[in-house]
């Protein structure tokens, strides 16, 4: 079978780490002996191509994305562009049309590289976000200038999107991800207690769910208490369910508690597959390390790992991730897990290891 795949690298290290995971890619497809194939084709959007057409994808995109089998992304956003411009022109814009509502960020850690939460005792961490990724608060609503009484009196209102639908989807996706965990749990995450609208909408509803799965374990967690648990709890965690920015933030936190931004990987999913579904590192184009063979490729090789997992090739995703741990055990590691290997070291590390 030939899978087909549109490759969005866009923006500063989302080139590099684009790069990095295809080349993974098409080696394990050489050394399926024609068992499957991947075709790539790669479209030139981003903050380039804003600079030169005003646009950061083609009007037609979303039609020219529509027919493939998987989006695979790097990054966007540059210091010329403003970051709303290029995030809604590009990422969000593909989200949103493809109804990529579940955002899945797992928070993996490696061997050999040090967690500032490794505990005395080696207690195995493992743990994954989901995120709300169709409303919320990202919903796009509200306005500038609403005061209407000029320079110095601007009011401007963002309003957060909640419905019952989008709610009860993202919490059963959340309840049949922890059934098939070791750990069956879900956390789900808000501040209902300041937010009295949206969030209650989202608690009740997420009880109201939680009666169909008397085999998990539920509970409901204030962010801000949240964002302490994965720091000094980190053992209790298995599913944690979250709305747009609660989990964008946490899963930045996820990532860095793991060792660094650049190791986490992500899945925009539509899970009706009525549309492509995305796979991209959770980090953003890193312009200050950017060009120099930096980047640390794992995020984007997890989020491949991902893609291999929704084209059902899942003993293949597992042959991935099992490279990936013996490079890092190994200590074929970027600058920033604290290493002193170029970013194409660590896809060499990797390709070999598929292979032995
Ligand atoms: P960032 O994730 O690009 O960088 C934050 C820090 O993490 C930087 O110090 C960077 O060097 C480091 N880092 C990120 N990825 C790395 C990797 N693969 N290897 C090693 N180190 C890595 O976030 P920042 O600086 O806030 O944003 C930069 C640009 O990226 C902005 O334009 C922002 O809007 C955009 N962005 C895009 C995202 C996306 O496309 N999904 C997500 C987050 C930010
Ligand atoms: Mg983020």
């Amino acid at each position: 079978h030939t899978f087909t795949i549109a490759a969005v690298p866009a923006d500063g290290v989302g080139t590099e780490v684009v790069t990095a995971g295809r080349a993974v890619l098409d080696a394990l497809a050489a050394a399926s002996g024609g068992a499957f194939a991947f075709d790539w084709t790669e479209f030139p959007w981003g903050c380039g191509y804003y600079e030169r057409t005003g646009r950061m994808m083609d009007d037609d995109g979303l039609d020219a994305l529509k027919g493939f089998d998987a989006i695979y992304f790097g990054a966007v956003g540059w210091p010329s562009v403003p970051d709303h411009i290029s995030l809604w022109g590009l990422r969000l814009r593909i989200c949103q049309n493809f109804d990529q509502w579940a955002n899945v960020r797992p928070v993996h850690f490696h061997p050999g590289i040090t967690s500032p939460l490794r505990k005395a005792d080696d207690t195995p961490l493992d743990w994954v976000v989901v995120r709300e990724n169709s409303e919320g608060e990202y919903a796009g609503l509200g306005g500038r200038n609403l005061s209407g009484r000029g320079p110095g009196n601007e009011v401007a209102l963002q309003t957060a999107l909640f419905t019952e639908k989008g709610c009860e989807r993202i919490a059963r996706f959340a309840f049949e991800l922890a059934r098939g965990r070791e750990r069956k749990k879900v956390s789900s995450v808000t501040k209902s207690n300041a937010q009295q609208y949206g969030m209650v909408l989202w608690d009740e509803t997420l009880s109201r769910v939680a009666r169909d799965y008397p085999d998990v374990e539920t509970e409901s967690v204030l962010v801000d208490a949240m964002s302490a648990k994965f720091v000094l709890r980190p053992e209790d965690l298995s599913v944690v369910v979250a709305s747009n920015l609660h989990a964008d933030i946490l899963s930045d936190l996820g990532s860095a508690l793991a060792g660094s931004l650049g190791l986490a990987a992500s899945a925009n999913l539509n899970p009706e597959r009525r549309f492509p579904s995305m796979f991209e590192p959770v980090h953003g184009s890193a312009p200050d390390i950017a060009g120099r063979g930096l980047a640390n490729p794992i995020g984007a090789i997890g989020s491949a790992a991902l893609m291999l997992d929704h084209f059902g090739l899942s003993a293949e995703a597992g042959r991935v991730r099992a490279a990936i741990e013996a490079t890092t055990a190994a200590g074929v590691l970027t600058p920033d897990v604290g290493g002193k290997a170029k970013t194409g070291d660590v896809v060499a590390s990797i390709i070999d290891q598929l292979s032995s």
